[in-house]
């Protein structure tokens, strides 16, 4: 069994690669970061008995996510974790619009893609897991100061579940699924400029969860910890003018948080 895991340089990335070598797969670890790949691929090989491969790739470049996909194709990727990805605090009419657009091309283009291609060979033989990385974000109504990067999640959350309802409707074994975490504890905040207003989980935790839910519960939405499902559920009741003032107030916190360097 083979998963191709994107974002496996750091944080929650990072562990599923471990969790997987663990349950047998032999992985291909996808990231910018040469340096920490080889060292996660060599923990991993002194630990499990799998294949490692490394590549190095941008995934902002359009073209490099067709590279990636058609340099991986033959080998029949059994798992694809959609996991790279980051964020930017700022009000919207400052940030920087070279970043945003970046952003959109990782956490959106490039998952899009990916699924779109690795889904079409899953179906053919009718088995094979998809995990997009979303994140609770994603299941808000906007979130202000970090506005692209909520959109881009609910893009993501969005596109997942309407494929989830496909497969569903033809009978298909093929999963597709979105992992929805609040705050987890990784290299994201530096990424993105920002403290977490909520005590943030371990990627480690985090990443067992998804891969938990995935495999053995196959849920559509995974939100991991009791109290963030209670978060995500409970905001379903709120109009969506208050729920972006409240959402808009925790991203103030954050910001200012990292600002002054409370955490
Ligand atoms: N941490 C949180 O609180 C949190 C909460 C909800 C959802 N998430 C989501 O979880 C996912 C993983 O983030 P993380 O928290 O583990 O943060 P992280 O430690 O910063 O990891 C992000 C990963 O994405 C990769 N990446 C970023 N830009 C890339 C690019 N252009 N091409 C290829 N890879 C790229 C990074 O690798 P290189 O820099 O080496 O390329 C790194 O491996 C993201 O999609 C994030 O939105 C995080």
């Amino acid at each position: 069994m083979l998963a191709l895991i994107t974002g496996a340089s750091s944080g929650i990335g990072r562990e599923f690669a471990k969790i997987l070598a663990y349950r047998g797969f032999s992985l291909i670890l996808v990231a910018r970061r040469l340096d920490r790949l080889e060292e996660l691929a060599a923990d991993i090989l002194e630990n499990y008995d799998v294949d490692v491969n490394i590549v190095d790739c941008d995934l902002s470049e359009e073209n490099n996510c067709y590279s990636l996909y058609q340099s991986v194709e033959h080998e029949k990727v059994d798992v694809l974790i959609n996991n790279a990805g980051f964020g930017a605090y700022g009000e919207f009419s400052d940030t920087d619009l070279g970043i945003e657009t970046k952003m959109i091309d990782v956490n959106c283009k490039a998952v899009h893609i990916l699924t779109k291609l690795f889904l079409r060979d899953m179906e053919k033989k009718d088995f094979g897991y998809i995990l997009n990385v979303a994140s609770s974000a994603g299941l808000m109504s906007g979130g202000p100061y970090m506005a692209t990067y909520y959109a881009t999640k609910s893009y993501v959350v969005d596109l997942t579940r309407a494929v989830n309802e496909e497969l569903h409707e033809k009978g298909s074994c093929v999963y597709v699924g979105a992992l929805c975490p609040g705050p987890v504890d990784t290299e994201f905040n530096k990424v993105a400029g920002v403290s977490f207003s909520l005590g943030g989980i371990s990627a480690k935790s985090c990443a067992i969860d998804g891969v938990y839910n995935m495999f053995e519960e196959r849920k559509m939405i995974i939100v991991p910890t009791v109290m963030m499902k209670a978060l995500t559920f409970l905001s379903r009741f709120v109009p969506t003018k208050p729920l972006l003032f409240i959402t808009g107030k925790l991203q103030r916190r954050k910001g200012k948080a990292q600002d002054s360097n409370i955490i």
